[in-house]
């Protein structure tokens, strides 16, 4: 008999993590569910594949007949595309390389790439500001690093506690504390930072730390809004994108770092050598360029979400049970409270609201109740034209059979249900 032990021989930090589970672990895509539940983008891709339709392909020419050779490792291409997406000079008069560049499977690649390079296991920290993006302290556990938690300003603002946050960082946990992950446009939030707030972490006198700013759908929010090219005048700034939310290719996983030379230098160096696929890397290069057309349909993408948001914000004021918008309008979805009987923020009505939709109207959003000050909330994906008809239509009907009966199902396992999520 082996003496092996999985429960004494893997990481005690390992073997604590679930695995991860999002809404349609419940909720299946049965191709017939509106998904609005993991803020995709409605309208699909830049590009459509040949069809009886339309023979010729709008999208990349891959050249299969080159897939038995290894990627570019370096991405070269790619990277000096995205330099001059986010070379606006907004923000500086300076010009971005592909040496500020990382590119990864995602900006989930980004995220614990940095929590390795700069955080020792069962040492070091990072700092972050709930209500936020799951992932960064699922990366934390599974690096076995801490987690300092500084909420943000309630809502609506959801802006960073400034004060607190450099107080937290000249405190005694300050040393141990190597990243400070800010989301902007916040998730589940919407709202995008104030400049000035991410300047004054940079500017913070004796923190010696990395502040990481994930733009994950900084596309739906204002015109040079981007922060990324700002990484030429920081030596401890890291501006992480994707092209999963407002290009519309989650499906390609491809993320980006901005950031100095010197730590782009470092995340290269920890990388798998081909970790971006041939394949990846051509769809992600006809995304972000002007020829071919994938630039120009993007932006016509975000221009029909960003009218469907307005009219979601215009109609859900006019719903029965509807409650405040709880976070900005910087991205590709909403955050609204769901009122009880005596019109007040309740998660027992969202869970009961969030759990009718999917089951019996098909239609499948996220209940974020149970985040830091967002009580009675559900984080709505904006969809295309029909689907938010479909959307609103069918959470007018579930409000109110919600509000007319009391919610049955024992509330415990609703919270199971609900919870261990990241996206
Ligand atoms: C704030 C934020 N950052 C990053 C990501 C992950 O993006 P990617 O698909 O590039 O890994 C998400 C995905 O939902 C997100 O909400």
């Amino acid at each position: 008999m082996s003496p092996f032990n999985l429960e004494t021989c893997a990481r005690p930090n390992i073997l604590a993590l679930e695995p991860y589970r999002c809404a349609r672990d419940d909720y299946k895509d049965d191709g017939t569910n509106i998904l609005l539940d993991a803020n995709e983008n409605a309208f699909g891709p830049p590009l459509s594949p040949p069809s009886p339709a339309s023979p010729s392909q709008d999208g990349p020419l891959l050249d299969l007949s080159t897939l038995h050779r290894y990627p570019d490792p370096h991405q070269t291409t790619l990277k000096h595309l995205l330099c001059a997406l986010r070379t606006t000079h907004a923000h500086t008069p300076r010009t971005l390389s592909p040496a500020n560049l990382f590119v990864g499977v995602g900006s989930d690649e980004a995220i614990d790439a940095l929590l390795r390079c700069f955080c020792a296991p069962g040492r070091d920290s990072i700092l972050v500001c709930p209500p936020t993006y799951g992932m960064y302290s699922v990366s934390a556990q599974v690096n076995d690093v801490g987690l300092v938690k500084v909420p943000l300003l309630p809502a609506p603002g959801f802006g960073v506690d400034v004060p607190a946050v450099l107080a937290t960082l000249s405190g005694p946990q300050a040393g141990a504390i190597k990243l400070v992950y800010l989301c902007s446009p916040g998730n589940p939030t919407g709202s995008l930072l104030q400049k000035e707030d991410v300047r004054a972490v940079l500017e913070h006198p004796t923190w010696n730390g990395v502040v990481v700013v994930d733009e994950a759908y900084v596309d739906f929010s204002a015109p040079e809004a981007s922060l990324a090219e700002w990484v030429v005048e920081w030596p401890n700034l890291v501006v992480m994108q994707t092209l999963s939310k407002a290009f519309g290719l989650a499906g390609i996983r491809l993320g980006a770092a901005f950031t100095s030379p010197e730590i782009a230098r470092l995340l290269n160096s920890m990388k798998a050598p081909y970790n971006i696929s041939s394949i990846t890397a051509g769809i992600a290069e006809f995304a972000v360029s002007e020829e071919g057309g994938g630039l120009k349909k993007m932006r016509e993408n975000r221009g029909l979400l960003i009218a469907q948001r307005e009219r979601m914000v215009r109609e859900l004021a006019r719903i029965e049970g509807v409650g405040r918008l709880r976070g900005g309008e910087d991205s590709n979805f909403l955050l609204y409270e769901m009122l009880d009987r005596e019109g007040k923020p309740d998660n027992v009505t969202a869970l009961a609201v969030y759990e009718k939709l999917a089951e019996t109207k098909g239609v499948v959003v996220r209940f974020r109740g149970k985040e830091h000050g967002c009580l009675g909330c559900l984080r709505i994906t904006v969809g295309t034209e029909d689907e938010v008809t479909r959307f609103l239509a069918a959470l007018k009907k579930t409000l109110a059979e919600v509000r007319g009966v009391a919610p049955a199902a024992d509330e415990e396992e609703k919270e199971v249900a609900a919870s261990g999520v990241v996206a």
